[in-house]
């Protein structure tokens, strides 16, 4: 049995749905989206969780069409502004990952002032994935890698310097991602940090996922037996026998297990 997650990740999906089975536009899905962001990381953080992170658009959203991506833009805009200050009153860290090259120059120095405002505090570390995709924080971070090590090999690249370089390089690995809306995929999220993350589904929709339904995922997470890459034997004599470590599968380790 596991102690709570440190560490949960969330695909917020489904607000689309939630929409137009109201007969709705898509944006007011989004926009109940969003007011579920504000209620979600406030339980969090007084729930006592350590790092939050939640999918908000990914490198493949800009696909959408145009209104309902700068409806999404403009939500995140609003986000920022509206919440920095609580943000800041009740100890919440916020970093955003991804390509925010991408983003207008107001969004992005607003995610800059916001990321500058919060660096100091000690709570929940709220990280929000915007025109993020696992894939590209994978080439970035080998390219990067690669950059700082000229006269190196490739060969020489191993898992832990590569983990090094990832957006989340400050962030352990989540033990625990949520997916509301019915799908089971990962949609090119951490797709390198949840190498052994428990995977958690759920049907309902992003706008209805409230903080009793963040209870049972993380109560659903404190039942499961962990075993990276070992037998159930194992992971039942590590557990009972104290000098057999327990693998920290934290990002700073070179994972060469399983
Ligand atoms: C997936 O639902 C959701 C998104 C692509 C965007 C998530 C954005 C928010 C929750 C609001 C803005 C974010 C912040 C941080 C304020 P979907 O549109 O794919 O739903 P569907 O599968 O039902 O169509």
């Amino acid at each position: 049995m596991n102690t709570y997650a440190q560490h949960v990740a969330i695909i917020m999906d489904g607000n689309g749905r939630w929409a137009k089975q109201r007969l709705m536009p898509r944006t007011v899905g989004h926009a109940r989206g969003a007011a579920n962001v504000r209620h979600i990381v406030k339980a969090a953080n007084a729930m006592g969780l350590r790092y939050l992170t939640l999918f908000a658009f990914s490198s493949e959203n800009w696909l959408r069409p145009p209104d309902e991506v700068s409806a999404l833009m403009g939500l995140f805009l609003q986000y920022l502004e509206s919440e920095v200050a609580e943000m800041k009153a009740v100890g919440i860290r916020l970093r955003v990952i991804g390509d925010r090259s991408a983003f207008a120059p107001m969004l992005q120095s607003r995610i800059d002032q916001a990321e500058q405002e919060t660096a100091e505090n000690t709570g929940l570390n709220l990280t929000i994935a915007a025109n993020y995709g696992g894939q590209w924080d994978v080439l970035t971070a080998m390219r990067a890698w690669q950059a700082a090590h000229p006269d190196r090999s490739l060969q020489d690249l191993d898992a832990q310097a590569l983990s090094l370089h990832l957006s989340t390089a400050d962030l352990p690995d989540p033990e625990l991602l949520i997916r509301t809306g019915g799908e089971s995929r990962i949609s090119n999220f951490l797709l390198w940090q949840t190498a052994y993350t428990e995977l958690y589904f759920t049907d309902l929709h992003w706008p209805d996922f409230d903080t009793a339904a963040l209870g049972k995922a993380l109560t659903w997470y404190a039942q499961r037996v962990r075993r990276f890459g070992r037998t159930d034997e194992q992971v039942l004599n590590a557990s009972a026998v104290s000098h057999v470590p327990t693998p920290d599968l934290g990002i700073k380790k070179d994972v060469k297990i399983g």
